[in-house]
């Protein structure tokens, strides 16, 4: 199976627009790559390609990956969209590709609920394509077409819910996905706020692990005087600390765990930073956009 880190920054990119933090400054005067919106593309065969979320950046990343080019006419590598949430930075995207002739679209009930009745996206793509909605089953496994595999889980979070839909099942799902015909599994799993027992059985022993790297630390924001919110009380767990991802990560035997959904103020997203550095001594990884992994 193949994997493309398309965007490898959490909501707003890195730099954001409006943010002129320590990070998001050193990256504007070069220090560092700058980052687009979360989202990743998976293939098992090179030619069929799936999006996991569609971000607001997506058309810059299609361009920049040939994998991802139409073919001759208007036939498009790219088969379906699968989901993890109704976030903006994971579904704006969707607008952007209403040039399709239809659309597949992987998203649970609750999922697919707040993205018709709460931002209403799927309504509006809707005037523009035919949407081909498959509900998505946490547990059940799935095949995809193009020789992969997937199988979704229930990631619980107590995230603000910004549309209101009330349902709490299903409202945040990572996936698992394997070639079928051979080949190791990718976890992805671009937020979680704890990890469960329920999920650290997911991740157990997985080939890759894409994970949540929104924040290093937990009051990263707070300190910054950016926000009043821990970055637990956002819906992701930190990197940092004893009871951070990346000390509760580096026990599970997986063998390559990467973080991805950077936010902008996180200080691994620089080379040289002492918070990057542990994230590499503990031999884990920090994804760039453009980052091609093969499991
Ligand atoms: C989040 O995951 O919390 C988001 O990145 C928020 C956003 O899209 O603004
Ligand atoms: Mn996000
Ligand atoms: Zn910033």
């Amino acid at each position: 199976m193949f994997v493309r880190v398309l965007g490898s920054a959490a909501g707003g990119g890195s730099p954001q627009w409006n943010c002129g933090c320590p990070v998001c400054a050193a990256v504007r005067s070069g220090a560092g790559p700058p980052r687009t919106q979360s989202s990743i593309a998976v293939s098992a065969d090179r030619r069929q390609w799936f999006l996991v979320n569609a971000s607001p950046d997506v058309r810059t990343q299609i361009e920049a990956f040939p994998g991802l080019h139409p073919r001759g006419d208007r036939t498009t590598p790219l088969e379906a969209v699968l989901l993890t949430d109704a976030e903006l930075d994971h579904t704006l995207g969707l607008l952007l590709l209403r040039e399709a002739r239809a659309l597949r679209l992987y998203a649970t009930p609750a999922v697919h609920k707040v993205l018709c009745d709460g931002s209403g996206l799927v309504r509006t793509l809707e005037r523009y394509c035919s949407v081909e909605w498959r509900p998505v089953v946490p547990g059940a496994g799935v095949s995809l077409g193009g020789g992969l595999s997937c199988r979704a889980f229930d990631v619980p979070t107590t995230k603000r819910d910004r549309f209101g839909s009330g349902e709490n099942h299903g409202r945040v799902v990572g996936y698992r996905l394997t070639g079928e015909r051979g080949g190791g599994t990718l976890v992805y799993l671009p937020g979680v706020q704890a990890l469960t027992p329920a999920l650290r059985a997911e991740i157990e022993g997985c080939d890759c692990l894409l994970v949540d790297g929104t924040c290093w630390r937990d009051d990263e924001l707070i300190r910054l005087g950016l926000a009043g919110k821990t970055s637990r009380e956002m819906g992701h767990l930190p990197i940092d600390g004893a009871d951070g991802s990346l000390a509760q990560l580096a026990s599970m035997g997986v063998r390559r765990t990467i973080f991805v959904h950077l936010n902008n103020t996180n200080p691994i997203l620089l080379e040289d930073t002492p918070e990057r550095r542990v994230v590499e001594d503990n031999g884990m990884e920090v994804a760039m956009d453009g980052l091609e992994v093969e499991v």
